[in-house]
């Protein structure tokens, strides 16, 4: 693994390998602080966020520094660095990989992680790039998935809310069709649908899916609810929007034993009394981005 760019990049053995060792980063944290503390000192990691963040960057700051490394960040890539000096990213990578031993970028841009790591002398992690690609938030999303289930295959997902900006839903999507049996229901406004792109790219991978406006009927079938917001910032036209909301009346026709999920922050497309419910994970699904992370990073430092 030199860089992580696309949830599309892993292979069913790299994804249990990631698992396994996030389970084994979880026991550490919890038994052995201290001496997971030891592994990288002397490492720098550097994060360089050009588009907000909460959980990704902390969580991957958290998890650097539990592993042993040090961080370098801007606070705000896009308004502090020398972006707004008109620097090209190219650029800017060429000069922060001198100084760090693991880039973690986020960027508007569908495309910036693959262009910096064309330029990068030390491996570029993809923290959220436009509306294309969110590859560790899907391997977190996955991970909270066989967390609950025990296996990653032959469950349906229903994945809502704004699909057509939402990187997340397109991140996991991808990885869903490494496993047998997923069938994916996208709810959704045709004018947020998920996209052709991503339908054709499942009908060739033989993923069985559809897409439905019926959010009552989708619930009553689920195992998984992945449920995201309105990408507000990136609509060009904001009266679209149109949202379904997940409230006590939703929560009512879901099965015993499904789960929901969520990347966050979320706004009103989960009412803040879901949370109550044992069925809601999205608080421990944004804790797990720290074990994830916590691996993903050893490797890549290993390696580099
Ligand atoms: C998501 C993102 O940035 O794509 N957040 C996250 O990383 N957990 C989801 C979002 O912004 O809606």
């Amino acid at each position: 693994m030199q860089h992580v760019l696309s949830a599309e990049q892993f292979s069913v053995a790299q994804l249990e390998d990631v698992f396994d060792h996030t389970d084994y980063m979880r026991t550490a944290v919890a038994d052995d602080p201290r001496g997971v503390a030891q592994t990288h000192i002397g490492r720098v990691v550097a994060t360089l966020f050009y588009e907000p963040s909460t959980r990704t960057r902390l969580s991957f700051e958290s998890a650097a520094q539990r592993l042993g490394a040090s961080i370098i960040s801007t606070e705000n890539a896009a308004e502090f660095s020398s972006t707004i000096k008109g620097e090209t990213l190219e650029d800017t990578i060429r000069v922060v990989d001198g100084f760090a031993d693991v880039i973690i970028m986020r960027h508007k841009e569908n495309d910036a992680a693959e262009r910096a790591a064309a330029v990068s002398s030390v491996p570029i992690v993809n923290g959220g790039a436009g509306t294309s690609e969110h590859p560790t938030q899907a391997l977190l999303d996955l991970y909270t998935i066989r967390q609950k289930f025990g296996r990653t295959d032959n469950l349906n997902m229903v994945i809502g809310g704004d699909l057509r900006h939402g990187r997340t839903a397109r991140s996991l999507a991808r990885l869903a069709k490494l496993y047998q049996g997923n069938r994916l229901t996208f709810v959704s406004t045709p004018e947020l649908g998920i996209g052709d792109d991503m339908l054709e790219f499942l009908t060739g991978w033989n993923i069985a899916y559809q897409e439905t406006e019926d959010l009552s009927t989708a619930m009553r079938d689920a195992d998984v609810v992945y449920w995201t917001r309105l990408q507000k910032e990136r609509l060009a036209d904001p009266s679209l929007a149109s949202h379904f909301a997940i409230t006590q009346r939703e929560l009512a026709l879901l099965p015993r034993h499904a789960i929901i999920m969520h990347p966050l922050p979320r706004n009103e497309e989960i009412h803040p009394s879901v949370d109550a419910d044992p069925r809601a994970v999205y608080f421990a699904q944004a804790k797990n981005g720290l074990y994830v992370r916590m691996a993903l990073l050893d490797r890549l430092l290993n390696a580099s």
